[in-house]
């Protein structure tokens, strides 16, 4: 069975889940190609057994070649079981309401292309302190402070749940095993 997981990514973190994901696949005896939405083109993922989508969130909202593929391929996305994992930093809020806000971009995302995936994950992202510019990096600790995250910005922080990641990818394959 052959499974496509593609991954759209700024600043790395969802190209990692995507690729952690894509082992986790292979170790439970799927064929992957892993691919960015980027670089995917004239790829039908209704040629496939099934399909993980993965994205992060950035200014509210999910990168626009990731939705531009979504919209081109839907219906062969629609022909095959799927799956959606959203990554950002709202979900990890101490707040409720932020992390209720995160869970709608899924549907601002069906909104857009009426696609909806049979399941889907929203994972904690990344705070890529190092790797940031001076505003942007003010910006992020910021936002950070106001969840109630990390604000030491002389490190990163990864806040991914990689056991619940790992979960809901396995959910996945025995979904498109059974
Ligand atoms: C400029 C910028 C804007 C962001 N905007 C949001 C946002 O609107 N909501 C949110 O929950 N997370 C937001 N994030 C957090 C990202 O979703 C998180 O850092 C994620 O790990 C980025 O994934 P990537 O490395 O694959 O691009 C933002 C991050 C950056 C750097």
């Amino acid at each position: 069975m052959y499974i496509l997981v593609m991954y759209e990514t700024v600043e790395g973190h969802t190209k990692k889940l995507a690729e952690t994901i894509a082992k986790w696949l292979e170790e439970v005896g799927l064929k992957v190609m892993l691919t960015s939405a980027s670089q995917i083109g004239f790829c039908d993922p209704g040629e496939f057994d099934g399909a993980i989508l993965c994205a992060p969130i950035h200014m509210a909202q999910y990168p626009q070649a990731f939705v531009d593929y979504i919209n081109d391929w839907r219906d062969g996305l629609e022909a095959i079981p799927t799956a959606l994992v959203t990554v950002s930093l709202g979900i990890a809020s101490q707040f409720p309401d932020e992390r209720a806000e995160v869970e709608l971009f899924p549907r601002q995302l069906q909104d857009d292309t009426g696609w909806k995936a049979n399941i889907e994950h929203n994972a904690a992202g990344a705070l890529k302190f190092r790797e940031y510019d001076f505003f942007k990096r003010w910006i992020m600790r910021r936002i950070s402070e106001k969840e109630g995250g990390p604000v030491d910005t002389s490190k990163d922080h990864e806040l991914t749940d990689w056991s619940a990641l790992k979960e809901f990818t396995l959910k996945f394959a025995k979904t498109v095993q059974d």
